[in-house]
């Protein structure tokens, strides 16, 4: 391959790289979650809407696990990403039984998109 060839296909991928957040890229990842979160209500997991900043465990009708009603955490930015990377991890005894995402431009994506949810 020639050099400068090589050269465009490592500028091309530092966007990817980079972990700039990126909604439109999150709402692709989301497709993960629908499994059990639907936009705006409650199914298998809580309503979504809001979450970003909201208290763990807060969100008025559903029933969640003791474990994440006493975590006391609220979901800023960090806490949603080490959430995402493993619930059980995070919060041990939760009842989300998700393996987590591994790919952190992934999460990052995810939590942008979660933040478009208003
Ligand atoms: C297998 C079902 C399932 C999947 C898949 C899933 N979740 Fe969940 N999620 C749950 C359940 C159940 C809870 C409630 C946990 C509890 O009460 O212990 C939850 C809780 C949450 C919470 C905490 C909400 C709150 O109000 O405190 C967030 C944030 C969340 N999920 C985000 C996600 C995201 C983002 C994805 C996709 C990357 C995802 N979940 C995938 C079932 C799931």
């Amino acid at each position: 391959m020639h050099r400068w060839a090589l050269a465009a296909l490592i500028v091309a991928g530092l966007p990817n790289a980079s972990f700039a957040q990126d909604a439109e890229a999150g709402k692709t990842v989301f497709h993960k979650c629908q499994v059990c979160h639907q936009i705006g209500k409650d199914a298998v997991g809580p309503n979504l809407v809001g979450v970003v900043g909201r208290k763990a465990g807060t969100e008025g009708t559903y029933n969640y696990s003791n474990a994440v009603k006493n975590s006391g955490i609220t979901w800023d930015d960090a806490n949603l990403d080490s959430w995402l990377q493993g619930p059980s991890k995070k919060i041990p005894g939760t009842k989300m039984l998700f393996p987590g995402l591994k790919d952190a431009t992934d999460r990052a994506n995810v939590i942008a998109y979660l933040k478009t949810l208003k």
